[in-house]
Parts: structure tokens; sequence; C-alpha cells
């Protein structure tokens, strides 16, 4: 398990990380979410031991990892948020470079090489000059660099930003598989909660240099849940029954739209037997009851009272 305890990283005048708690067991993937200069990429900085902290700890299997950072260098692979590559080598030759850099043997690294261009889908680019390369083809030779020692931990620091729709999915089907096929665990730094929901089984929300909600995607959603929302749909308008649903005690928020209403009520209440009851009364086909989840964005709205995305 890789872990921090009370990790702080004081800037002159910015507390850019306080106090921060989390860990990360192997195979997980885990998502830390955060708006602009919440705090990400310095703890990143921490936990990779690029930079030291001003107070706290990471933990390796519960030992502390200044004793022994290349215990932890040796099976943890970073994307940096900045891509870092060399635009006059091509993919293979940056491979080789920085695979030399982390004295790999040359014969693993010739494998690894090829394994690497394959799972970041650059096998056919691989001859190109990077600075000819789209910023989603660098992202994910950014991404191959990390990989190229068979990381079992590897960190990517929000690595779809600014790319195209297709290499953004590469990306997130890579991570998927990267987790299934090898059991690799990933922290996965993002601001689109989209992804976050999409790939991370455990969440930690930053802001301001702290986790200010942990645990699972249902646990910090439920965070909001004292109260669900619920859309319907009839097959027709009806104004009577209109009145009478907004007569019932426990309803709140309704908004009508031609035949479609929606509205709040508590998390316990079931009313679907009522809205039945009133339909039949007023001759009207209920066709769909849906009860609506709540979204990360809703609970970091809630959290905070600010939006996610700036
Ligand atoms: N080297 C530094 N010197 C001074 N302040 C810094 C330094 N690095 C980061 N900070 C400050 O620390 C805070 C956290 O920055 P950090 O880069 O960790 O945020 P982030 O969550 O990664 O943001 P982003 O989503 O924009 O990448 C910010 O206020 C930032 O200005
Ligand atoms: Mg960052």
């Amino acid at each position: 398990m890789l872990e921090v305890v009370n990790l702080t990283k004081n800037y002159k005048k910015v507390k850019a990380v306080d106090q921060v708690n989390f860990y990360i067991e192997p195979g997980e993937i885990v998502g830390l979410l955060g708006p602009n200069g919440a705090g990400k990429s310095t703890t990143i900085a921490m936990l990779s031991t690029l930079i030291p902290p001003s107070s706290g700890d990471v933990l390796l299997q519960n030992e502390n990892v200044n004793k022994n950072p290349r215990n932890l260098r040796n099976i943890l692979g970073v994307v940096p948020q900045e891509i870092a590559l060399y635009g006059d080598l091509t993919a293979r030759e940056n491979l080789e470079f920085f695979g030399s850099v982390h004295k790999m043997p040359k014969k693993q690294l010739k494998e690894r090489i090829e394994v690497v261009l394959k799972q970041v889908g650059l096998e056919n680019e691989h001859k190109k000059l990077v600075k000819h390369y789209s910023g989603g083809m660098k992202r994910r030779l950014n991404i191959g660099v990390a990989l190229l020692h068979e990381p079992q931990y590897l960190i990517m620091d929000e690595p779809t930003v600014g790319i195209d729709p297709q290499s953004r999915n590469h990306i997130l089907e890579t991570v998927k598989k990267l987790n299934q096929e090898f059991k690799t665990a990933i922290i996965y730094t993002s601001h689109y909660m989209e992804e976050v929901e999409y790939l991370c089984n455990r969440i930690y929300i930053m802001d301001k240099g702290r986790i200010i909600a942990s645990g699972t995607k249902e646990e910090i959603k439920s965070i909001l849940s004292s109260e669900k929302m619920i859309v319907v749909k009839f097959d027709r308008h009806s104004n009577s029954l209109i009145q009478e649903i907004t007569n019932q005690p426990l309803l709140s928020n309704l908004q009508v739209k031609e035949s479609e209403i929606s509205f709040t009520v508590a998390k316990d209440a079931n009313l679907l037997p009522t809205l039945l009851n009133l339909c039949e009364k007023h001759n009207v086909v209920l066709n769909s009851f849906h009860i609506e989840e709540p979204t990360l964005e809703d609970v970091f709205l809630h959290l905070t009272g600010r939006a996610l995305r700036r």
C-alpha cells in the first residue's frame, strides 16, 4: 500500500497542500479530483519524491520512502502534467533515452519499447519526430515513458487536458486495460468529473490544499442524497393530474415540461404507488419513472459553493 500522512507543503504565502491523507492499495484506480490550484500536482510531486514535503510522510508498505526512495521509484511511474519529451527525437528514440536514464538493461528495454508503443497506440508512428506529433500523441508517448519499467503504481496528472477526443478515449481505455490486465494501481488526477466517475473506484476531492471529501462514488454522492430527484413522463399533459401531484405533501421543486415532470422528495419516500393511483384517476398513462443520480459536480458545488470547472 502507498500512503500519505498529514502531507503538507507551504510556499511563502501559499499552503499548497494542507494536512492531506490518502492511500492507494495494489490494483485500485483512485481519483484525485479538484479545480485549478487545488494542490493536486504538488501532492503528486511529494508522493513521487520529486519535492520534499514541509511536513508529513509518504509511506510505502508502512515505511517512510525517504529511507530508501529507490524502492518507491522502482515501482512507481509518473505521467507529469507538463509534457516532458524531446521534440527532435522520434518516439522510439525518446523511449530509448528515458529507458537508459532509468538504467534499464538494453535487451529488456528493447522488448519493453515494442510493448509500450502498442499500449499507447503509437506503433505505426514511432519513426516521426515528436515535434511533428499532435498534442494527443505527445500525451500518449508521455504515458509510454512512465510505463517503460512496468510500474505497479502509476500516477497520471491530468493526462487528457487539451487533447482531441480520439486520443482522450484512447487514454481512458489504456488506463482501464492497464488496471484490468496488469493490475496496475492508478492515481488518476483530473478536474473532469466524468472521467473520474468512469475510471475510479474511490475518489478524493481536493480544494485549496485540503481533501474535502473521500470515499467510493456512492459514498461521496450520498453526501447529497437526503433527497432524490425524480423525473416522470406521462403519455399526455393533464392539468388536473399536475394539480393533484402539486398537492402531495412530501414533494418539492416541481417542474412541469409538457408531459414530463420532475420533483425532489425525501430519500426514503416512495411516491410511485400514489402516482399510479392518480394516473388511473385522471386517465393518464405513466410512461417512465426515473430517479436521477447526483453527479460529482453536484457534490463539489454543495461542498464549496463553486463549480468545479472554471
Ligand atoms: N513552486 C511553487 N511556488 C509557489 N507556489 C506554488 C508552487 N507550486 C505550486 N504553487 C501553488 O500551490 C497551489 C497548488 O498548485 P498545484 O499546481 O499543486 O495545483 P493543481 O491542483 O495541480 O492545479 P492545476 O489543476 O491547475 O494543475 C497553487 O496556488 C499554486 O500557485
Ligand atoms: Mg496540476
